[in-house]
């Protein structure tokens, strides 16, 4: 029997380049929602998620508004997640809009990469982004039966409202 002490097994997490979002990265942000549209089963095309402004409005310009802010996770040839921020309007909210201020987050991390802790440190980059960036809070939307609310309650999201399919989450950035 061989008692040679074994490596640690490399984590994925050590592998990967971080960087921000560009204006180049829309494409992957649609690609991003489109994914989390469909997070429980196929629901919507990415025709559908181009086409229809409450989701377009998640990816489309992306970087040519103050507040956009993202964060992609890498391999040296694969995007593995990203997570980013844009602010809403009442005339234009997001699915969870709070306020004009603050920013809304959305998260994803494709499927061949999960629950090795890259969603929490693409969250935890992105909320260093934002709160150097001076916003005081960050709001996100999770619909019912999704797990990753455990992970933003981890972060420190809190639920500040439900409107029946779906709990709306705040991250004070100011702790
Ligand atoms: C949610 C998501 C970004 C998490 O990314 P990740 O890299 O797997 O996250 P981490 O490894 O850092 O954390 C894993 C946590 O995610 C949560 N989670 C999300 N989806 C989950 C699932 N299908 N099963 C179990 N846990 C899940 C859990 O809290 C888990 O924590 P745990 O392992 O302690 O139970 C990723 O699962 C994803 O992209 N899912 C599909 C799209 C989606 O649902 N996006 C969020 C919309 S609100």
């Amino acid at each position: 029997m061989d008692d040679a002490p074994q490596p640690d097994p490399t984590s994925l997490l050590d592998e990967l380049e971080w960087r921000d979002a560009t204006t180049a990265d829309e494409e992957l942000l649609e690609v991003a929602t489109w994914v989390n549209v469909n997070w429980l089963r196929h629901r919507t095309s990415r025709a559908e998620v181009r086409e229809n402004p409450r989701m377009a409005h998640y990816f489309a310009g992306f970087g040519h508004r103050g507040g956009d802010l993202g964060v992609v996770a890498q391999t040296r040839t694969e995007t593995v997640g990203v997570a980013w921020a844009r602010t809403f309007s009442a005339q234009d909210p997001g699915y969870g809009y709070v306020a004009d201020t603050m920013p809304e987050v959305s998260v994803t991390v494709f499927e061949d990469y999960r629950r090795e802790g890259v969603g929490q440190a693409l969250m935890e980059r992105l909320a260093d982004r934002l709160r150097a960036a001076g916003y005081a809070g960050a709001s996100l939307s999770v619909e019912d039966g999704n797990e990753a609310v455990n992970l933003y309650g981890r972060l420190g999201y809190r639920t500040v409202g439900h409107d029946g399919t779906a709990e709306t989450m705040l991250l004070d950035l100011r702790v």
